[in-house]
């Protein structure tokens, strides 16, 4: 399978003398939610911005769609590609929220009506009703993040990125963000996202690429990552609640308490 996003031996230095990763190879499958993990400053960011072309390799090979990406330019890659930065900030630059999140669909060339069908959907699916003609940057941070997150939704890409989406979320607008994941996923485009939360990567990732000295230190199903003491020593990472509880109650890994719940069912039967 070619794969919606393939790298193969990717490597990237900001001083190319240096690199901050190396010999990066993976693919991101459609309907994939893939995890990428690893401590501050191990390139997870700079991943992404390989991913979507904001930086090109120094060397090896990403293919976006079956195409080579040093083939495509940067507005070619965002027709498959959405990210949500780390920093929305740094990438909201209209005057209203409504205009912002309308702005990709209208670089679409899409006809008014798709247009205004695409923000509608957009804003319903991130509750922004209320805001939409705030100014992106009067609302607090998670709102903008929000607005972010909407704004790629309009675009409908293949691949959404997300960088720290889940950061200071409440558990309200955590569940929004969840509920957003999990319709990606089901409508079988992909999401890759950087995350230091790992219950948040326990609850809605179906893999993880761990990043260690600037190396993919790990590429396995979430379950057998967090399974594996040693994976996650190697990325340094803690293991979810919920798995840490799950081990200490002598059960296998369980992403989600209700998960837990059925594997004590018989022994809670049984009155153990
Ligand atoms: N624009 C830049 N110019 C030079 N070096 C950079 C730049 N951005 C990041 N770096 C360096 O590259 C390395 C990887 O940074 P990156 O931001 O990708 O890490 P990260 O895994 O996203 O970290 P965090 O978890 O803190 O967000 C770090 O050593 C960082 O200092
Ligand atoms: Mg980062």
């Amino acid at each position: 399978m070619t794969g919606l996003l393939t790298l193969d031996a990717v490597r990237f230095g900001y001083d190319p003398e240096r690199p901050v990763l190396e010999d990066i190879s993976f693919a991101v499958q459609h309907g994939e939610v893939v995890a990428v993990v690893g401590r501050n400053g191990a390139g997870k960011s700079t991943m992404l911005r390989l991913l979507n072309g904001l930086l090109r390799p120094d060397a090896g090979r990403l293919t976006i769609a079956g195409r080579d990406s040093a083939d495509l330019k940067v507005s070619e890659i965002a027709a498959h590609i959405g990210t949500v930065f780390q920093a929305p900030e740094q990438q909201i630059f209209n005057a209203t929220v409504r205009s912002e999140i309308g702005f990709g669909p209208a670089q679409q060339g899409l006809a008014p009506r798709e247009q205004a069908a695409r923000i509608d959907e957009a804003v319903a699916r991130t509750g922004l009703e209320g805001v939409l003609d705030t100014h992106p940057l009067d609302l607090d941070a998670a709102m903008r993040r929000f607005v972010a997150v909407a704004s790629v939704i309009a675009c409908r890409p293949d691949l959404m990125l997300l960088d720290e989406a889940q950061r200071g979320l409440d558990a309200t607008r955590r569940a929004t963000l969840g509920g957003i994941i999990a319709d990606w996923k089901a409508s079988g485009r992909a999401i890759v996202l950087v995350c230091h939360d790992m219950d948040f990567v326990a609850a809605h990732a179906d893999r993880v690429l761990g990043l260690a000295a600037g190396r993919l230190a790990v590429d396995a199903p979430v379950r057998d990552f967090f399974a594996d003491a040693a994976a996650t020593r190697a990325v340094s990472v803690e293991q979810p609640g919920i798995v840490a509880l799950a081990q200490a109650l002598g059960q296998p890994v369980a992403l989600s308490a209700s998960e837990l719940v059925t594997g004590l069912a018989p022994r809670l039967k049984g009155g153990a």
